[in-house]
């Protein structure tokens, strides 16, 4: 693993833009895994202003999400079918047939699942996986206890993470499904990079734990520790909790491979 501290969430962003676009050049059919939230914002319009001003092609590309919720319909605003399409899907030139998210609509959510992983698997496997973390310390919606061999299946949300994410259902909150389908942490650790973006204060103690603290099922962030190609990308203030911070800048500044990111990173 490595992390990698960037000045601010706009920096860290473009990074993880920078390192997403420069798989999809090297590996025009890529498969990328894709995550929500408020983190992942900033990285969507960065791959939009690149598919724009660079001509970033995103023709071959497929994408699998993380997760979705269970009863939302696909055009209902606070679905993640209805926040990938608004954030990165139409401001870029993916195939809507190549994008693909678990279906929280189907009668049979079992099978549903079972599905997902085989379009994965018929896609020849996710290639670079993204990854916020939320105040539980989930990835996906790997609630605390998720087995770190589990297979996309439907969870039950923690009131924590009900707490984090109802003020983006505004005035639906009561509305914000309690459930939802979630790629598996196994299934997560099967793709052939990870990166886990963070940003802010209030990821500072999860992420400390997860990156720095012994692998569990309570925080399946954790499990990141496990995989052989893994960056941690964070701001500073998503930083302040981890006791080896110094190293890290250490790594970004001496390692040859992120040479060419240290400078193009700061561009605005
Ligand atoms: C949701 C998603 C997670 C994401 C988390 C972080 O819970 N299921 O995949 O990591 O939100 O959200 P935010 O970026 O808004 O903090």
């Amino acid at each position: 693993m490595e992390v990698i501290i960037q000045p601010d969430a706009e920096r860290a962003a473009r990074l993880t833009a920078r390192l997403i676009a420069d798989r999809l050049r090297a590996k025009p059919d890529a498969v990328l895994g894709l995550a929500t939230g408020r983190t992942m914002e900033r990285v969507y319009a960065a791959l939009a202003q690149m598919h724009r001003e660079e001509g970033l092609d995103f023709s071959r590309c497929r994408t699998f999400n993380l997760d979705e919720y269970i009863g939302l319909p696909p055009e209902d605003p606070h679905s993640y079918r209805y926040y990938m399409n608004e954030h990165l899907f139409r401001r870029v030139n993916l195939r809507p047939e190549n994008t693909h998210l678990p279906d929280g609509m189907a009668a049979d959510l079992k099978a549903a699942c079972r599905d997902y992983e085989g379009r994965i698997r018929a896609c020849g496997g996710i290639d670079l996986q993204l990854l916020g973390i939320g105040a539980s310390g989930h990835i996906g919606f790997n609630e605390p206890l998720s087995a770190l061999r589990s297979r996309t299946r439907d969870k039950s949300l923690t009131p924590e993470t009900v707490a984090q994410n109802a003020p983006l259902f505004g005035a639906d909150a009561a509305r914000m499904p309690r459930r939802a389908l979630t790629m598996g942490v196994g299934t997560i650790l099967e793709a052939r990079s990870l990166i886990l973006l963070a940003t802010g204060a209030a990821k500072a103690e999860i992420l400390a734990k997860a990156v720095e603290g012994p692998i569990t099922a309570m925080i399946s962030a954790s499990a990141i520790q496990w995989h052989p190609d893994c960056r941690v990308i964070v701001d500073e203030a998503a930083a302040a909790r981890l006791q080896g911070r110094e190293y890290y800048r250490w790594i970004y500044e001496n390692e040859p491979d992120w040479a060419p990111y240290r400078n193009a990173s700061l561009e605005s």
